[in-house]
């Protein structure tokens, strides 16, 4: 018998759905696209120019109404997100939403309320955690022979953002929602619940240089080094176990595992003088390696077979709060430093 495919609309025709989801969307054995939403006519004819004929749609509302639905993914700004999915989950459609889903926690926590209350799937786009290199590295802290986890550090460093987006208030809140959060959610699923967090950050709120130092429960140490300084985007993950173990992943591409084991160094070399390192395919195409394929696949099985998927709404509230922590933790040294600067002016 055949297999159940989920009828699928996309809300919001822009760069990211274009790039990177709606290939993996429309590919995927689990689904056929029913229809396509944007506000904006220029880019609904640019999507299908691109992607070919769909049924067409400037109003979200007009479309829910209208077409019989399993699921919306919804590529735009917070806002759109939440009030997107908010009808569709009224409507009894599941959501997949890119990050940030929402604007604020409070915002998040009303989606929570109402995908329980209406028992919705949600899924948010997390693909970091998703990525094939994440996949090998899992395989390598899970083994005995590393050792248990002792540090984490992730750098996470992009262009941008240079101004506040999507209406937000400020330049910083914009890039804790748009950039901080994929490895803040990365660190805080590793770690766990954290006893501490300190933030330390450059006064210019672009270019801004941020370092966060986490320990966590469990004993673990975090750091996260990040920030909108660096022409292009960069992104490094080391591990380090209580063995002394290590293993680092640059731009989700090379890993390298170096271990003082001479036991486990190969071809009798020593241990000192050995790094294993695994180089990827340079013909391996971009949507696995950066997790999107995966982790729309992983939530679409989720729809149609209750699997489990790690990066439901209400698993983004922890990310939330420690936000809203470091925006603390931010606004409190900022304020400390210009009273600092106001007292020594006055002495
Ligand atoms: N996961 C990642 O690695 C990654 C990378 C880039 C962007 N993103 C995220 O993807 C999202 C979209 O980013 P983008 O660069 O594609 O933005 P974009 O500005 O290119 O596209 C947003 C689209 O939403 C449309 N839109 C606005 N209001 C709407 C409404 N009411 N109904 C329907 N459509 C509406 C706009 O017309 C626009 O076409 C953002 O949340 C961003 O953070 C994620």
């Amino acid at each position: 018998m055949k297999s159940k495919k989920l009828r699928i609309a996309v809300v919001g025709l822009g760069e990211q759905m274009c790039d990177n989801l709606f290939v993996p969307i429309s590919i995927s054995q689990y689904t056929k696209i029913v229809a396509i939403c944007d506000v904006s006519q220029k880019a609904l004819d640019a999507f299908e120019h691109k992607f070919g004929v769909f049924q067409q749609y400037t109003s979200y509302e007009v479309m829910i109404a209208t077409e019989n639905i399993d699921v919306i993914v919804i590529s735009s700004y917070p806002d759109i997100h939440y009030a997107v999915a908010k009808h569709a989950m009224q409507n009894g459609i599941h959501v997949f939403i890119e990050k940030p889903p929402t604007r604020n926690l409070e915002q998040l926590n009303d989606l929570v309320g109402i995908a329980a209350a209406q028992g919705i799937k949600t899924g948010v786009g997390m693909n970091f955690s998703y990525t094939d290199s994440h996949e090998i590295l899992k395989n390598v802290i899970c083994n005995a022979d590393f050792g248990a986890l002792s540090f984490v550090l992730i750098e996470h460093i992009s262009s941008k953002p240079k101004e506040p987006l999507w209406n937000l208030d400020s330049t910083i809140e914009s890039f804790l929602l748009a950039q901080l959060i994929h490895p803040l959610d990365y660190i805080l699923s590793i770690g766990g619940k954290y006893k501490t967090l300190d933030v330390h950050f450059s006064k210019n709120d672009y270019p801004l240089v941020l370092q966060i130092m986490i320990e966590f429960e469990n004993g673990i140490i975090g750091c996260l080094k990040s920030g909108s300084y660096y022409p292009r985007f960069r992104h490094q993950v080391e591990m380090i176990s209580d063995q002394g173990n290590t293993v680092r992943i640059d731009d989700l591409a090379n890993i390298e595992i170096t271990t003082g084991n001479n036991a486990i160094a190969p071809f009798d070399l020593k241990a000192k003088q050995c790094v294993t390192v695994y180089t990827p395919s340079p013909l391996k195409s971009g949507y696995s390696k950066a997790g999107y394929e995966t982790e729309l696949n992983i939530f679409f099985e989720h729809v149609l077979h209750d699997t489990p998927y790690e990066h439901a709404l209400t698993d983004m509230i922890k990310v939330y709060e420690a936000m809203e922590d470091i925006q603390k933790g931010m606004d409190y040294k900022s304020s400390r430093l210009k009273t600092e600067v106001e007292h020594s002016t006055l002495l």
